[in-house]
Order: structure tokens, then C-alpha cells, then sequence
């Protein structure tokens, strides 16, 4: 068992929290909360017993100088003050001596939001490969570390990884959390247990469909993966997406596992990509040539209804169809309001369908929605993730 937070002893001490705080940005705007708030409990947990604390992130990927001005940290340093009711003071700096003196002149229960630690990509990806000086420095800002960042667990960076190297550590409530959720649909899951995959990628979901395949009872395949499963069925899909070197593989599985893998019946397809355009409902083999499948259609949501009906597990990552756009936005609702109906256990992995989630209003009707989209994929794959395995034991 990982130690927690609840097993240091906080009170005046420098406690540094790695948050996933990599939210969708706009002008300046926070446009999704969910991390934001998911982070609170820990923070506040921290706060209560005299921490000074000192949080780090990064939010998107640096590749030029011009990126840091977009990926500045300072809008969440505000939205947390108000979140948290307290001051959240924002250094822009990642390293030197202004963050330095602010941490030393820290009191108990003041926050300070580092700059996007990805900032030091820029010189030699520093903190996405890990350089070893820098989780040095970071670690030797504070007392203690603590990761509470879930959705960057399946990375090893210097602020997670290279941070843990160097100080006692444990996890915070969001992380216990998510491993708590997510164990549940691999460790002796309640049958029936049905997974849901949609997406773009097959390609994806190979590590995912590996681990879990042989503890559920069915995998409902929708989204824009479908289609090469279809193609690896002998159906013609029009101009659909399709991944070429991943037939064979579908083929196999479909071979392998014929009476497990559920595949659509129907597809809403389009010839363009836009609001207000023309679609179709097309059953297997009707598809033309110039269309695009961009969603499941009614006669599937129907029948995925009885596969996920009486289920007492249900774990589904990636939408249905192209739910940004509203003609194809029912295959997605469709299955969200299934499975909030459900007496199962649901879960949804995958920053995707959980943006779905949130935008058609079944947040709070879901068991757990992971803040992780690779990280969730990664952990339920039984990928090793070192930025977890570093963290002390009890
Ligand atoms: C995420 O949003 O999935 C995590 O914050 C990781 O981000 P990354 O894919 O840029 O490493």
C-alpha cells in the first residue's frame, strides 16, 4: 500500500503537491473545471493541518517560446484562489531566486502555484525526460512530496518521477481515489461486466482491449475505431476512418472472440464534417463510397441497451461518434443515458467521454469519471507506471 498524505505529519512543513492541472485554456478562459476541483480536497486537506503548500503542473506541450505565453499557469493560480477561498500566489517562474525567496518566506497555509513546469522543455525537454538536476531542485524546495496529479501518472517526468527520487512521498485523495475506482474493473470485477470502447485509434485501445478482454463479458465497439473492425468484418465503409495495419488485428480478435466483440449495426454517415449538414442512416453494407460514419445509429444503441442493461460493471473510453457536432451527437447521449439508468457500477475513462459527460449534464449520474485519459487507458492496461511504483510504501 502507497503512503498518503494522511500518513505525514504536515503541520510548518513545505509540502509540494504535483497536480494535473493540464485544463483546456482559452483566451485566458478555464473552459473545463473538473481537474481544478478534483485537486481542492487534497489542497485543502493540506491547508487544514499547516502545510505550506507549493504546487506544481504542467498544461499542454512546449515546443517554442512562443507557447509559453498560451500555456501560462496564472489563469488556474486565479480560478484556485477562488475555488479555494485563499490567495493562491502565482510565481512565473519554474526555478531562480524570486520562487526561492517566496517559498522561504512561506506561512503555514499559504499557497504558491509554480509556473508550467513544462517550461523547461524548452531547454533539452528537462522535464519531460526527466533530467535528474532538476527534480533534484524541486525536491529541494520543500519537505515532503506528494502526487495527486492522475492524469500524468503514466509519465515520468522531473516533477513527478524525479521529485518522488528525492523526498519522503506519498499520494493525495484524488490518486487514492482513482485507484481505488479503477482497480474495481480489474480485480475481480461483478459480472456482467460490459465494456464500451469508442474513439478514433484502434490503435489505442490494443492494451486496453489485452488486459480486460478475458474479465468482461462484452466489448461494445462504437466511434470512429468501429470502422476498421466493420472493414475487418467484409463491410464497405464508405470514407470512414479507417487504420489499415490494424485489419489484421481486428480480424483476429473478431475471429477469436466472436460471441464477446459487439459490433454497430447502423451508422449515421455524412458527406462532410459540419453543423447542419446532411446525414444518413445506413445498416452494414449500404454505406456509399463518398461517406463518412460518424456515428452509431439508433437500431445499435438499441441493442448495446440489452448488452449494458443488467450489467453490475461498466466501463466505457471514447465516444460513440463525433459528439463535438450535434447531428452526430446522439449515439454518445444515447449511451450516457443508458448507463446512468443502469444499477451498475459505471465508469468512464478518457478525457473525451468524460468532456461528454459533463456537456450533456450526466456528471454527477455516473459511479466515477477518471481525470485521467492516457493515465486511466495506461493503469487499466497494467502498464507499469514509475511515477507511482516510486512512492514510499507504508
Ligand atoms: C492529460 O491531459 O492526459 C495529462 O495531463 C497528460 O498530458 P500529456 O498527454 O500532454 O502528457
Amino acid at each position: 500500500m502507497k503512503k498518503t498524505i494522511k500518513d505525514y505529519e504536515l503541520n510548518g512543513k513545505k509540502v509540494i503537491i504535483r497536480c494535473d492541472f493540464n485544463v483546456p485554456i482559452e483566451n485566458g478562459i478555464i473552459k473545463d473545471e473538473t481537474r481544478l476541483k478534483a485537486s481542492l480536497k487534497t489542497i485543502r486537506y493540506a491547508r487544514k493541518m499547516g502545510a505550506k503548500v507549493i504546487l506544481l503542473s504542467h498544461l499542454g506541450r512546449i515546443k517554442t517560446k512562443e507557447d509559453k505565453q498560451k500555456y501560462t499557469l496564472k489563469p488556474v493560480a486565479e480560478k484556485l484562489s477562488k475555488l479555494l477561498r485563499k490567495k493562491v500566489t502565482f510565481i512565473n517562474q519554474t526555478r531562480g531566486e524570486k520562487l526561492e525567496t517566496a517559498i522561504n518566506t512561506m506561512k503555514n497555509k499559504d499557497v504558491i502555484l509554480i509556473e508550467n513546469t513544462r517550461f523547461e522543455d524548452l531547454e533539452d525537454k528537462k522535464e519531460s525526460n526527466n533530467d535528474e538536476m532538476l527534480g533534484k531542485y524541486w525536491a529541494s524546495l520543500g519537505d515532503i512530496f506528494i502526487n495527486d496529479a492522475f492524469g500524468t501518472i503514466h509519465r515520468n517526468h522531473a516533477s513527478n518521477l524525479g521529485i518522488a527520487t528525492h523526498l519522503p512521498s506519498g499520494i493525495g485523495f484524488l490518486v487514492e481515489n482513482e485507484i481505488k475506482n479503477l482497480t474495481k474493473l480489474i480485480d475481480n470485477p461483478k459480472t456482467p461486466y460490459t465494456i464500451i470502447l469508442g474513439g478514433s485509434k484502434v490503435a489505442d485501445k490494443i492494451g486496453v482491449i489485452a488486459n480486460l478482454i478475458n474479465k468482461a463479458d462484452y466489448i461494445l465497439i462504437s466511434g470512429g475505431m468501429a470502422f476498421t473492425f466493420l472493414k475487418a468484418a467484409g463491410f464497405s465503409i464508405g470514407s470512414s476512418l479507417c487504420e489499415k495495419d490494424k485489419i489484421n488485428y481486428c480480424k483476429n480478435l473478431l475471429d477469436k472472440y466472436e460471441s464477446k466483440i459487439v459490433l454497430p449495426i447502423d451508422i449515421i454517415t455524412a458527406k462532410d464534417i459540419k453543423e447542419n449538414t446532411k446525414t444518413y442512416e445506413r445498416f452494414l453494407g449500404e454505406i456509399e463510397e463518398d461517406e463518412i460514419g460518424l456515428d452509431i445509429g439508433p437500431k445499435t444503441t438499441e441493442v448495446f441497451k440489452q448488452y449494458l442493461d443488467d450489467c453490475k460493471t461498466i466501463f466505457w473510453n471514447g465516444p460513440a461518434g463525433y459528439f463535438e457536432l450535434k447531428p452526430f451527437q446522439n449515439g454518445t447521449k444515447t449511451l450516457l443515458n443508458i448507463i446512468a439508468n443502469t444499477k451498475a457500477y459505471t465508469v468512464i475513462g478518457g478525457g473525451d467521454t468524460a468532456r461528454a459527460a459533463a456537456d450533456f449534464n450526466y456528471q454527477d449520474k455516473i459511479s466515477h469519471i477518471s481525470t485521467g485519459g492516457g493515465a486511466s487507458l495506461a493503469f487499466l492496461e497494467g502498464k507499469k507506471l514509475e511515477a507511482l511504483d516510486i512512492i514510499d510504501e507504508k
